[in-house]
């Protein structure tokens, strides 16, 4: 189950990758970010040659940020689910670090829509910027539908297994409508679509947390903190369940057929984790990956981990 991880030896500094000026201006977003094609002999295998990549720095609050989007690239490896090759970066003429992220669609014959577009259709009154009536059973009617008309392959729902799964695994709390959607292909004979790697990872794993403040959390603190963890989504507006581990257990209620597939997800150990990630601090950066921020970030995830053995397990 689990997909083996693109590993790099070193930070990939992009100063003289080209900048895409078509996708140049991300509007969307919190985050500063550019597109910028891979050189046709790239420093690593790892990269693909002339490929787009989408260069996302930190929020300016949260230096270290760029790391949680790594990071969880590499545990979403470890779980199997479909996450896109992430890596360090950094740029030598701005000195700016980011996650340098392969491009999840193929530009010539593809596009991506953004699932909030779909669900501005569904109800014209929909809150595109806090996505406050985003819930799980309004996706699962437009999901149903795309599938009933042979737009949408089937394994949607697995695909929100997945999801809450990672994301409760990570403590992702921005899966909001625009942080996933559709990968639409059109051939002469009919129009297709996929739903597109589970991306925008980075919200996650207490970047918001400073480290020297959390170095003297107790379990309590700990038990607190995750606790409070909710998802975008609602399960649904009469029912606005949030918290990320009575979310996962309400949709697998509802698609008991998903359990084995997300029980399978889990079988790692909690070393496998660090195992999984630990290689990160030896890349040297401007804004390194502290020891101290790997150590809260494990430490988050191994509750969360018990925590989803004991519901799946
Ligand atoms: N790897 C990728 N390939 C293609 N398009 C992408 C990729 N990553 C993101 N995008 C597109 O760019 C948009 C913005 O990216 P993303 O959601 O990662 O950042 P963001 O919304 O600024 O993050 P945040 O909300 O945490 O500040 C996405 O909604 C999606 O349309
Ligand atoms: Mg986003």
């Amino acid at each position: 189950m689990r997909r083996q991880p693109q590993i790099q030896a070193a930070i990939f500094d992009v100063a003289s990758w080209e900048p895409d000026a078509e996708f140049s201006v991300f509007p969307q977003g919190a985050r500063a970010k550019d597109a910028v094609f891979a050189p046709e002999y790239p420093a690593e295998p790892v990269i693909v040659p002339g490929k787009r990549y989408m260069v996302k720095r930190s929020k300016r609050s949260y230096p270290d940020q760029f790391w949680a989007e790594i990071v969880a690239y590499r545990v979403g490896c470890l779980l199997g689910v479909n996450v896109t090759p992430t890596f360090a970066a950094w740029n030598s003429r701005t000195n700016q670090c980011a996650a340098l992220i392969e491009w999840f669609y193929d530009d010539g014959h593809e596009s991506f829509v953004m699932a909030g577009d779909f669900l501005q259709q569904m109800h014209k009154d929909f809150d595109r910027k806090l996505g406050t009536q985003h819930n799980l059973l309004d996706n699962m009617r437009l999901l149903k539908l795309l599938a009933q008309n042979g737009i949408l392959e089937s394994g949607w729902r697995q695909w929100w297994i997945d999801a809450l799964l990672f994301d409760a695994l990570i403590g992702n709390t921005d899966r909001h409508q625009d942080n996933w959607g559709l990968i639409f292909t059109r051939s002469k004979q009919k129009i297709s679509c996929r739903l597109a790697p589970l991306f925008d990872n980075g919200t996650s794993l207490g970047h918001e947390r400073f480290t020297n403040h959390v170095s003297r959390w107790t379990d309590i603190d700990f038990q607190r903190y995750i606790s409070k963890g909710r998802h975008h989504v609602k399960w649904s507006l009469k029912d606005p369940i949030q918290g990320h581990f009575a979310l996962l257990q309400r949709a697998l209620e509802q698609w008991p057929d998903t359990r084995e597939a997300a029980q399978a997800r889990l079988n790692f150990s909690s070393d496998d984790l660090s195992d999984a990630v630990v290689d990160l601090l030896k890349l040297d950066a401007i804004n390194p990956l502290s020891n101290e921020r790997l150590v809260f970030m494990l430490h988050l995830m191994r509750y969360r981990f018990t925590l989803l053995r004991n519901l799946l397990l």
